[in-house]
């Protein structure tokens, strides 16, 4: 749409004239903030929000035909109001000094270096944002965390903030926000809840009500909770965990159905009929993956660890170690099916994303298993539709993987195939092509249970569901 630097500039600054009733900025467009503020700006045409990022490339894409995230309805939204109120720039510095309300949605990885390796979030780059707020800020503003943090980061957020000799006043918002990838849209559009913290002062409560008024313009009021900002904070935290849990509860028993004949869908079904358990999120496969659970949790561990809080820390590690032996389960298990041996065997991945309908490999339990059938020698076929450019960075090499656009020419001549990503396209396949064009014995290991395996194995394939007794024909 703005091919032309000097038209887009001239075309901004005459919206600039147009009088709108609220400047948002938020900083940091990744997956949250891109996805989130194109709703806001669709839901809210009298308010005019810009999105800022450090990385250039990135801002580009935003500004381009090719947006830089896959989501599910994403382009349309962004399409039809990119240029109107919606922009995308690199200019944090003019960013923070026209805005009134600032979301700061950048990311806040797992640290990899010093105390906390390996677990606690890096909070360098939340940091980096306040300081830069107060350097620029000519006016008041609201500053809104969009970012998962450690309970209590408002409070490091706001001691920067007043740290400086400027009267400005900074009032610092909790608002997690609860998206997940692939459904992203769907879900900001429908919240189950909006969760609003603030400190419980009155300019705390008033920023509350300035910031809840953005959403009443779409979500239900009775939807927009309010906490104070450590309630909100960890909220995100607990919310994470518990959804992680409920995988791993269920993984750990997928495990107990395989040696024991029990179906772990039924198992499911059954228990999920009880209305304080619920059905949802028990779905049983290769283990969780993408960029939050993980993390989140480890660093619901640090923070109870450093709180001495030994116990309930063990408690959730747990969560993420069952993750890891349901994915190193899922290898042996295909080691020990294929004859104890996998080297020199051409195995075909359906799926490398963490999930289906998205781009992202963060985590993606893909990776840690690819990892382990390539040290046993395997050579990897890997078909995805939309995570290909991700996989050699992820796994360090391309040595001994070949990337496929077309499942049907990965699958010929393979000894398997691991289905790890739940793509629909992956379930409507020629499974009888597929067979016919395998080496035998044709291998499935269903990693997702997405597939019909009482057809496949009928069409002659071995297949290996989770958490169900294995169909083989010998
Ligand atoms: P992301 O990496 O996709 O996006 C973060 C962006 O922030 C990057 O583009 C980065 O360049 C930018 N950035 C970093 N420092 C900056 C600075 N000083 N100025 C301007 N831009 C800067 O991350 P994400 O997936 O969007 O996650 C962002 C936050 O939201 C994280 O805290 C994450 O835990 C949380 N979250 C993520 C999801 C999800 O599904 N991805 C869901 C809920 C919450
Ligand atoms: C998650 C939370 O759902 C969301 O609220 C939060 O804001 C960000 O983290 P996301 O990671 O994008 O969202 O996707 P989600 O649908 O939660 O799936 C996470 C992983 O769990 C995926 O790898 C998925 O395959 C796996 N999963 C999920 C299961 O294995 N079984 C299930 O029943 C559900």
């Amino acid at each position: 749409m703005h091919h032309n630097p000097a038209l887009y500039l001239l075309h901004r600054r005459l919206l600039e004239q147009v009088d709108f009733q609220k400047r948002i900025l938020c900083i940091g467009a990744g997956y949250v903030g891109g996805p989130t503020m194109a709703v806001i700006a669709d839901k809210c045409p009298q308010y005019r929000i810009e999105l800022v990022d450090v990385n250039p490339e990135r801002i580009r894409q935003w500004n381009s035909d090719n947006l830089p995230i896959y989501e599910p309805g994403l382009d349309e939204i962004v399409f039809r109001n990119r240029g109107r109120n919606l922009f995308f720039s690199t200019e944090v510095a003019r960013g923070i000094e026209e805005s009134d309300i600032i979301f700061v949605s950048v990311n806040t990885p797992t640290k990899t270096f010093g105390q906390g390796s390996g677990q606690a979030a890096n909070l360098e780059y939340v940091e980096a944002v306040a300081r830069l707020i107060l350097k620029h800020a000519k006016t008041d503003k609201i500053i809104v965390e969009k970012s998962t943090v450690p309970v209590r980061t408002a409070q490091a957020l706001q001691r920067i903030l007043a740290s400086g000799a400027s009267p400005l006043h900074f009032e610092v918002l909790s608002n997690p926000e609860f998206l997940a990838e692939g459904t992203a849209i769907p879900d900001l559009l429908a919240p189950d809840r909006i969760l609003v913290g603030c400190m419980e002062t009155e300019s705390g409560h008033k920023a509350c009500d300035q910031l809840s008024a953005i959403y009443e313009n779409w979500v239900p009021k009775d939807r927009i909770l309010r906490t104070n900002v450590w309630s909100s904070e960890l909220s995100k935290l607990t919310a994470n965990a518990f959804l992680a849990q409920r995988v791993s509860s269920i993984n750990s028993i997928s495990a107990l159905c395989e040696k024991t004949g029990a179906n772990v869908h039924e198992v499911a079904r059954a228990i999920g009929k009880d209305s304080r358990i619920g059905s949802k999120f028990l779905q049983a496969g290769a283990g969780f993956g993408g960029s939050c659970f993980r993390k989140d949790i480890l660093n619901l561990v640090y923070i109870c660890r450093s709180q001495g809080l030994t116990e309930a820390a063990d408690y959730w590690e747990q969560v993420v170690r069952i993750n890891e032996w349901q994915q190193d389960r899922f290898v042996l298990n295909m080691v020990a099916e294929m004859f104890n041996t996998v080297a020199n065997k051409t195995l075909t991945v359906f799926g490398f994303a963490f999930k289906a309908d998205t781009g992202d490999t963060r985590d993606s339990p893909a990776i840690r298993i690819c990892q382990a059938l390539l040290e046993e020698r395997a050579q990897l076929r890997i078909v995805d539709p939309k995570a290909l450019p991700y996989v050699e960075s992820d796994l360090g090499t391309l040595k001994g993987v070949t990337l496929c656009q077309d499942p049907y020419e990965a699958v010929a001549g393979s000894h398997a195939i691991a289905l790890l990503t739940g793509w629909k396209q992956f379930a409507e396949l020629d499974y009888r092509r597929i067979y016919n064009a395998m080496e035998k014995p044709a291998f499935l290991f269903d990693g997702r249970n997405l597939l019909d395996h009482g057809a496949l194995f009928e069409m002659g394939f071995n297949v290996y569901p989770i958490g169900e007794k294995p169909l083989r024909h010998f």
